[in-house]
């Protein structure tokens, strides 16, 4: 027995002023990109949100080619080529050309083909390459689908974030409409997000090494706090 034994959610023990990585997956709407932001803040980490590349490739084909969406991968990865990464209010934010990608990554255009987008593998190590290239040489909070397994598996700290359908639908509508949805309007919701979490199934993997964290009755401070916490027992000098 030793006397110092590593906690079970310890993936690797991170040396001493080396940054760390944590990676948080999980479905839509599952909270992960707002807690990951949140942590991200409380421990001075970077935030990166990997869905963010994947809409601004996206975005990128749909300004450069309008249409059906029914452009082939090479047409992707050209469009994405003018697409940087910029760390602005402590993250990674995607630029195309010098231009703010934020409003057309978030409309329905991007959201409804974003994820034939994410299916193809070329787009897929691109974005992993530019997620590695953010995050070196400093700690970083990333979260998207495939983060614990396939762009950090050696991530310090893993977690992976569900929640009832039901739940994040009612979350999202509510920070979408700014007010209490109604049952039929959660119900709708509910079956988009359904079908959405089918065809995001592939990727969408929890990292054996996982911490699963179901959020469906905890608060996102609640949840924010319990990650701060796991990374605090990683490095307590945090
Ligand atoms: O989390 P989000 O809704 O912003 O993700 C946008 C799309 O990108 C969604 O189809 C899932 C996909 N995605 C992925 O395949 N792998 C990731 N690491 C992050 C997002």
């Amino acid at each position: 027995m030793t006397s110092n034994p590593t906690p079970p959610f310890v993936t690797r023990v991170p040396a001493a002023n080396t940054p760390i990585v944590v990676a948080i997956d999980g479905p839509a709407a599952s909270g992960k990109s707002s807690t990951a932001q949140w942590v991200a803040e409380r421990l001075s980490f970077r935030h990166i949100d990997s869905g963010a590349l994947y809409r601004a490739a996206a975005a990128a084909v749909l300004r450069s080619i309008r249409g059906s969406g029914d452009w082939s991968e090479d047409d992707v990865l050209r469009a994405a080529r003018g697409i940087t990464l910029t760390a602005a209010r402590g993250a990674y934010v995607p630029i195309l050309n010098g231009a703010d990608l934020e409003s057309d990554i978030r409309g329905s255009a991007v959201t409804h083909h974003v994820s034939r987008v994410a299916q193809m593998p070329r787009v897929r190590q691109w974005v992993n390459a530019m997620v590695r290239e953010a995050a070196a040489g400093t700690s970083v909070v990333v979260d998207g689908r495939d983060i614990g397994t396939v762009v950090f598996p050696g991530a310090h700290l893993k977690v992976f974030l569900v929640a009832d359908p039901w739940e994040r639908a009612r979350r999202r509508l509510t920070q979408r409409l700014g007010r209490s949805p109604t049952d039929p309007e959660i119900a709708e919701e509910t079956e988009r997000l359904v079908q959405r979490d089918s065809l995001d199934a592939t990727q969408t993997v929890q990292a054996k090494d996982a911490v699963l964290i179901d959020t469906t009755y905890l608060t996102q401070e609640e949840q924010v706090e319990r990650i701060v916490s796991l990374v605090k027992v990683l490095r307590p000098a945090l």
